[in-house]
């Protein structure tokens, strides 16, 4: 039986999911009226972000925590719709300067900056500025394209043997290539974004159904060449992160795909998740950890966060396919790790942090991985819209993905 069935496990309730939602879009205001039109880095110190320019693969995600806060806003107290759709547009507007200037954009991570940031903005209020700069993150995320084993090559410079690799955070890059070729009416970004999700699929999971973080291909063959880990602990963990990003991976790629054997590979990627988490439901940052290890290692509450968006997403498509059971188990276990986070790790005080989710890792230090280490124990961007993310899936069921 899998743990989350236990009768001890509760599910978050509505109030609290309102609660949440409304404690974190004041979050975002205060964030928003303290930063100006500056960004948070992808991580805080000591629970306080810090506002800087717009760079790094996170800052669309602050982005899309103030759409989520406009979707939203008749929670927000003090804070107006209009409000956040000014700053969010003041926001789009720095990320089409950022793709015209190819600043800081040569990486595969340009669904991660602009799906939920100018996608968002193009989906919610038919902004010219987001779909441009969208078009434009999709034209430069195809450059990265390796016909020699089909995957875009995540880091560094093009054809490097050092870095001939993808890693699995990629699929959520790629929602970016279907819109584009929906927008454009130009199936090439498709076309790269199948090919990709294929290799992925193909060589990513491993046969306990646990993840690689990066994947290298042979550049000659465009076979397999080997799995190695940046961000876990060592090559053969599985790094929380990672796996959260597995489980949501396969969602979206069924999701555009419609391909029957994705459903499967979500299961055994997020079975593989729920069964390696402590008795809390709150991952450790790698989930090779397990009960006892409270007090050595971090939590990655971003990896709950993520696989609970996942399952949520997923369970729409078991259900189309006459899974009803499927969709409704996984559901109630997402909903069982947002209780757990909302027990535990939301800022319910703007004194506490200037974040919205505690307890996240960005990049902890192994001696057996390659990180540079950073955002341990802190807020992380990407938890805190994940988390504002699930809250408002549930919030608002019939909610228009920016993925
Ligand atoms: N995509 C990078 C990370 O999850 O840290």
């Amino acid at each position: 039986m899998n743990m989350l069935e236990d009768a001890q496990y509760k599910e978050i309730t509505d109030a609290e999911v309102t609660e949440a939602l409304t404690d974190g879009i004041r979050q975002i205001g205060n964030c928003l009226n303290a930063f100006g039109n500056a960004f948070p880095y992808a991580c805080s110190v000591n629970r306080f972000y810090e506002p800087g320019p717009n760079r790094n693969w996170t800052a669309g995600f602050y982005t899309g925590e103030v759409w989520l806060a406009y979707e939203n806003a008749d929670l927000a107290g003090p804070f107006s719709k209009d409000f956040f759709k000014v700053k969010a547009e003041a926001q789009v507007r720095s990320f089409l300067q950022r793709i015209n200037d190819k600043n800081d954009v040569d990486h595969h991570d340009m669904g991660f900056l602009y799906s939920p940031s100018c996608v968002a903005a193009y989906k919610l209020t038919g902004s010219r500025e987001g779909r441009q700069a969208a078009l434009l993150a999709a034209d430069q995320l195809i450059t990265r394209f390796q016909p020699v084993g089909k995957f875009i090559q995540a880091w560094g410079r093009m054809g490097e043997a050092d870095n001939y690799r993808f890693i699995i955070d990629c699929l959520l890059n790629l929602p970016l290539l279907y819109w584009a070729s929906e927008e454009s009416k130009d199936s090439k970004y498709r076309d790269i974004a199948e090919q990709h999700i294929h290799t992925a699929m193909a060589n990513v999971i491993r046969e306990d159904d646990s993840t690689w973080h990066t994947v290298y291909m042979d550049m000659n063959t465009g076979k397999f060449s080997h799995g190695a880990t940046c961000q876990g602990y060592k090559d053969g963990s599985a790094w929380a992160r990672g796996q959260a990003w597995g489980v949501y991976g396969t969602a979206v790629a069924y999701k555009y795909t419609h391909q029957k054997e994705y459903l499967s590979y979500f299961k055994r990627v997020t079975n593989y998740f729920l069964q390696h988490l402590p008795s809390d439901l709150r991952p450790f940052w790698d989930l090779s950890f397990g009960n006892g290890m409270e007090e050595q290692e971090p939590r990655d509450t971003s990896s709950a966060a993520i696989a609970a968006c996942g399952m949520l997403e997923m369970s729409k498509y078991l259900r189309e396919n006459g899974e009803e059971d499927e969709a409704v188990r996984y559901t109630s276990y997402a909903k069982k790790l947002l209780k757990a986070l909302y027990d535990h790790d939301r800022v319910t005080d703007p004194h506490m942090s200037n974040g919205v989710l505690l307890h996240g890792t960005y990049s902890k230090k192994s001696p057996y991985n390659t990180c540079t280490p950073e955002g341990v124990d802190e807020c992380v961007i990407w938890g805190d819209y994940y988390w504002m993310e699930a809250l408002n899936r549930l919030h608002n069921p019939g909610w228009n993905i920016y993925w």
